[in-house]
């Protein structure tokens, strides 16, 4: 499979095609398995209203997880986005191959609004950070709390986009220049992005054929932007 490209297809079908332990570093953000759509958005019609493909799948989460214990090197690091919903299932299905290092709580600058009397508003979602062997970091040694802000609502391309910084510690953490970063759920490209803007090769799937599409324009900027800037 040709690196530093995205693929709009099923991630489970995709990754048949990589081989075993050909993986530097996975940094991914599947679907939470919510059902989750933003309701904020005057506009009922919008695009961000409507539910992510795949949020009622579990069983397309434990497939993956398993292809990502085999395509990913030993003595490498895998970050995964989840949250309080469903944080029991999915450290339960990761456990099944990986070593969980942490639970990295990533606390934002909003919080939900749900049940406005008798529950508290959620200020965090929660990463695992899980090792294949054990995968040492680079650089100085940080907490398990990590303080980012979320992406204004007027600026997302996608309604789970993550910051780009964010990704960008994970990757900084965990991988070298030059290595190959895989992300199976590339929503907007955000992994792709923070994969290029630090000299990192990148592979991924995402199969939304309009959160693709964008995806990949928003890559080809960011792979322009970087040429521009060596030249
Ligand atoms: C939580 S979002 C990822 C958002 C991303 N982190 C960003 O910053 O834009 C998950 C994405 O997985 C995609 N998806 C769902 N099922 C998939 C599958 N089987 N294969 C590939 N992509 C899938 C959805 O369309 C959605 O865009």
């Amino acid at each position: 499979m040709q690196i530093n490209q995205i693929y709009n297809m099923d991630c489970i079908k995709g990754m048949k095609k990589i081989d075993d332990e050909s993986i530097d570093l996975i940094v991914t953000d599947p679907p939470y398995l919510i059902e989750y759509k933003t309701n904020y958005r005057k506009d009922k019609k919008h695009e961000f209203n409507h539910t992510i493909l795949n949020d009622n799948n579990p069983e397309l989460i434990s497939k993956y997880i398993k292809e990502c214990y085999r395509i990913l090197k030993p003595n490498k690091a895998m970050y995964m986005f989840c949250n309080f919903d469903n944080v029991d299932f999915f450290k339960k299905e990761l456990e099944k191959y990986f070593k969980i290092k942490n639970m990295i709580v990533w606390v934002k600058n909003n919080w939900t609004a749900g049940d406005l009397e008798a529950q508290f508003g959620k200020q965090y979602e929660l990463i695992f950070l899980v090792n294949k062997g054990r995968a040492k970091f680079f650089g100085s040694r940080v907490t398990d709390v990590w303080h980012f802000n979320r992406i204004p609502a007027d600026k997302l391309i996608h309604q789970n986009q993550e910051p780009l910084d964010l990704i960008k510690r994970c990757i900084l953490k965990h991988s070298q220049v030059g290595d190959l970063v895989f992300d199976g759920f590339m929503g907007s490209g955000t992994t792709a992005v923070a994969a290029i803007d630090e000299k990192r090769n990148f592979l991924g799937f995402e199969l939304d054929y309009e959160k693709y599409e964008k995806a990949s324009k928003r890559i080809k900027e960011s792979l322009e932007f970087q040429q521009l800037t060596l030249f």
